[in-house]
């Protein structure tokens, strides 16, 4: 038996977020929030809670799979996530990610990936990483009429190319070559660029240099929005995150603490109570018809 809680009695939620919303935010209006979720329970709960994009990340690999990093995760991966995020998503606009090998091939690849994300993921916009490289593959999805969020700075897809998830960015070089990237980004179409992992003042130089938001992840204050993994600000990751995760709750403690809870009542028999069980059947001659009583059992929607 299980609870999908979807909020009945909640407030009426206000306007779905869009693409030229987010556009619009680079010029006014409070910095965007962004936050990862990949499934209904968190990211209705994300929802509720004002995030304006939710990012159904390939950080899945990590943080739902358990994988070293991001590169094993597939479309269909990706879709499967992405219907249970949008089904949650009621004011938040939902964002996909290109998983690694489903668009460095060509443009057309890329076009036709985005597109099952969009149909067969019922994302309503994709995340892929690159600057310069993947203009080609920009131009082609937003043809395609599909908004393209870009990704530059640390690509994690990369991370065996640059030896490990590092900063960039880092010198004359390598700001020059991330504001490039991000201009090139522009250029191509895209209505706002992920900055990950770069020094402040670079991301400064960035977002002063593009005409679209940019989400910083590691990237100092000067970006239009920010983003975060779910599970590193709600303190549900279990070992190091990274300098940048700042963290708002300790879920994974009260999660941890709850299961104990739990666990000691079911072996000590405290738990199910009276007040957790049906009524008795009773003797068969008093005992309540099968009409008397709902045979709805309890689901919460
Ligand atoms: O995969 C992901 O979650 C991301 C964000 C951290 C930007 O790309």
């Amino acid at each position: 038996m299980y609870s999908n809680t979807n909020g009945r009695g909640a407030p009426a939620p206000a306007a779905r977020v869009t693409v030229p919303d987010i556009r619009a935010r680079k010029w006014g209006g409070p910095a965007i929030a962004v936050a990862t979720a990949y499934d209904f329970t968190m990211a209705r709960l994300v929802d509720e809670a004002g995030v304006d994009v939710v990012l159904v990340g390939d950080s899945l690999g990590m943080v739902f799979q358990g994988l070293p990093n991001t590169l094993p995760v597939t479309l269909e991966e990706t879709c499967y996530h992405g219907r249970a995020v949008a089904r949650a998503a009621v004011r938040a606009h939902v964002v996909g990610d290109m998983p690694f090998m489903s668009y460095q091939v060509s443009p057309m690849q890329a076009v036709e990936s985005a597109g099952k994300l969009v149909k067969e993921g019922a994302f309503e916009s994709v995340k892929l990483e690159g600057g310069e490289d993947v203009v080609e593959h920009v131009r082609r999805i937003v043809r395609a009429g599909i908004p393209v969020m870009g990704h530059v700075g640390l690509q994690p897809q990369s991370v065996h190319a640059l030896g490990g998830f590092k900063i960039q960015g880092r010198g004359s070089e390598g700001a020059a070559k991330v504001i490039r990237d991000a201009r090139a980004l522009e250029e191509a179409g895209v209505y706002a660029i992920v900055l990950e992992a770069v020094p402040p003042d670079v991301a400064e130089q960035v977002t002063a240099a593009v005409g679209v938001p940019t989400i910083g992840i590691g990237a100092g204050a000067a970006c239009d929005g920010q983003v975060l993994v779910c599970t590193d600000l709600l303190g549900m990751s279990r070992g190091a995150t990274p300098r940048f995760a700042k963290r708002y709750a300790d879920l994974g403690d009260a999660i941890v603490d709850a299961m104990r809870r739990y666990v000691t009542e079911v072996q000590a028999r405290v738990f199910p109570g009276p007040e957790h069980a049906y009524k008795a059947n009773g003797p068969a001659e008093s005992g309540p018809r099968v009409t008397d009583e709902p045979s709805v059992v309890g689901f919460r929607h």
